[in-house]
Parts: structure tokens; sequence; C-alpha cells
């Protein structure tokens, strides 16, 4: 008999095929993420979960589905996941990172662009015949080239967000991240390392690209945009948690920095309404992996996961041993 998995939200036929070669497949192709009740119901007496960002494991859930032995998300997030109480429950976590990371970082930096240039607030005012003539500063927004790069957050994506800003747009790099990188891997990026508290201070530019945690949760509140320059940009394309968006909203409205570029949002698909009333504000509905290739690779990379984790082979990205 084949093991039961269930499949939580829609994804590539060919993935929902090649995962159907292996197990018993419960499919929810809908549109909406399964609600939690119906997410435990479906649980029950399945070996397996292939989910997305959008489907919360704790452990009270797993304490209700004790045959489940593997859950891979297609996400290189995993703050949806108690990978701790997996991890003493014996459940394999898989994730998916690196398919994304170029994709992603590509994202961040339109967004930063939109967001420097005012890209957003000048598409609406044409759309809304607002246009009606050149001038000297009409929409004059931040410089990008040459300015200070600020990354929090150097992992892969951050360090690809790096590259683009150093060797595409003569940016200077600082960013700030738990652990250093090598001394070879700094000089390659041209990246200086700073406290988190004089990258704010020197950013032009800010991206947010650490993961999210009880310890990265709110640490950009008012504080720490106090501390950036009037000037500033913010982008984050990491989990909406890991600011303040009152704050935000409010050093925004007072034009205590810049702009803020947002692809991710504490109660997503929610948007907190103050941000919406903002016109220097560039929101996109979490989309920094959201290419075809990217997304079938990172599908087809969740699904490679659940059939080794569930055929005794290494699952290829593991995050729990
Ligand atoms: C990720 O892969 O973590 C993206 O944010 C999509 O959830």
């Amino acid at each position: 008999m084949k093991p039961k998995v269930l499949v939580a939200r829609r994804a590539p036929a060919e993935v929902v095929e090649k995962l159907s070669a292996h197990f018993d497949v419960d499919y929810h192709p809908g549109e909406a993420p399964l609600a939690p009740d119906e997410l435990r119901a479906r649980l029950q007496g399945k070996a397996g979960a292939y989910i997305t960002g959008t489907e919360r494991i704790s452990a009270e859930l797993l304490d209700a589905c004790t045959g489940l032995k593997a859950v891979c998300t297609m996400s290189v997030g995993y703050n949806h996941i108690d990978l701790a109480a997996c991890t003493a429950r014996g459940v394999l976590v898989t994730n998916t990172p690196d398919v994304l990371t170029e994709t992603t970082a590509d994202l961040g930096f339109a967004l930063l662009m939109a967001t420097a240039r005012r890209m957003s607030e000048g598409e609406r005012l044409l759309r809304d015949g607002g246009w009606k003539s050149w001038s000297w500063d009409f929409l004059a927004g931040q410089e990008v080239h040459g300015t200070t790069l600020g990354i929090l957050g150097m992992g892969r994506i951050g360090q690809a967000i790096a590259r683009r800003g150093r060797f595409g747009f003569g940016m200077q790099v600082a960013y700030h991240n738990r652990s250093r990188l090598p001394a070879d891997a700094e000089a390659e990026l041209g990246a200086r390392y700073l406290s988190k508290d004089e990258l704010l201070r020197q950013a032009d530019h800010l991206v947010l690209v650490l993961p999210y945690s009880a310890e990265s949760h709110h640490c950009i509140a008012a504080a720490e945009l106090a501390l950036m320059k009037p000037t500033a940009t913010l982008v984050n394309i990491a989990r909406g948690g890991i600011v303040d968006e009152d704050a935000l909203a409010a050093a925004l409205r007072e034009q205590r920095i810049a702009a803020a570029g947002l692809d991710v949002f504490e109660g997503e698909p929610r948007v907190n309404p103050a941000l919406l009333t903002l016109p220097n504000v560039v929101l996109t509905p979490h989309i920094g992996s959201a290419t075809l290739p990217t997304r079938i690779a990172m599908a087809q990379l969740a699904a490679d996961n659940l059939v080794a984790a569930l055929t005794s082979r290494p699952p290829l990205t593991p995050l729990n041993p």
C-alpha cells in the first residue's frame, strides 16, 4: 500500500503526478488555504504533508496527527513550522532553499528601484490623469547608483542582492548578520560588516532579508526607524512581522524616512490600512519568488524531498536531521 500524503495547496500538474506515482494523494487544489481545523482533519492518517507558507504546523497539530513522518514546505522560510516540535517528535522537515535565491533577489532589487524612484506613485498619478507637464522636481526620488546599500540578514538572498548592488549599480555594500561572513566572501562582495545601529544610520537603502523568529519580531520599530536617514528607503522581502508596521507608517507619514517597499505583511493577505493610504510606499503581494520557472523548481524540490523522506532516502534540503 502506498503511504498517504496530503498536498495542501494547488501545485503544478507534473508535481501532483509525480507524487501520485509514489503516494496515495489527498489533494486540496483550492485557491484558499485549508482552515486550521480542516488541515488537522485531513492530516489524520497521513505520513507526509506537502505544504506552503500558508499552512501552520504547530506542536498541537503534530500531537493530533501522530502518523506524520515528513513535512515538506514549498518555501525557503519555515517560520510557519514549529521545527523544534517536529524534531522532538521525529518528524522530518524540509524547505526549498537555493532554487529561489536569484529570483527573490531580482524582486528585492526591483522593489528597491521602484521605491527609490517613486514608480508606483508616478503610475498612479498618470493613470489618474494627474500628469500635467514636465517640471524640474516632478517625482524626484532618491539616487540609487553609488549610494550605500544596507542589508540586514546576509544569507543567500542577501548576498545575491549585494552582488546586484555592487556590480550592477556601483553601490557600497554594508551589512549586519547574526554571524559575520568569512573575510574572502566579504572581499568578493566588497561588503562592510556593521553593527545593526550603524547599518541603520549609514544605509541609503536598507533591505531586510533576515529569517523571521521570536528574536527578529519587530526588530525594525520606532527606535530603529529613528536612526535612519530622512532620505533613506526601507525594503522588506523577508517576513512582515520583522517590521512594526504602525511605527513604519508613522515614520513614512512624517517623512522621517523617504519611502518603503514592502512585499510581505504581518497579517497578510490583510494589509495594515495605515500603509494603504500613504503615497511613499510601494506594495506587492508576496511575490518574491514568483516566476514560473522558479515556482516550478520549488514545487519539484518540495516533492522530491517528500518522496525521499518517505522512501528512506536522505532528503535533498532537510531542516532537521
Ligand atoms: C519563501 O519561500 O519563504 C517565500 O517567502 C514564499 O513563501
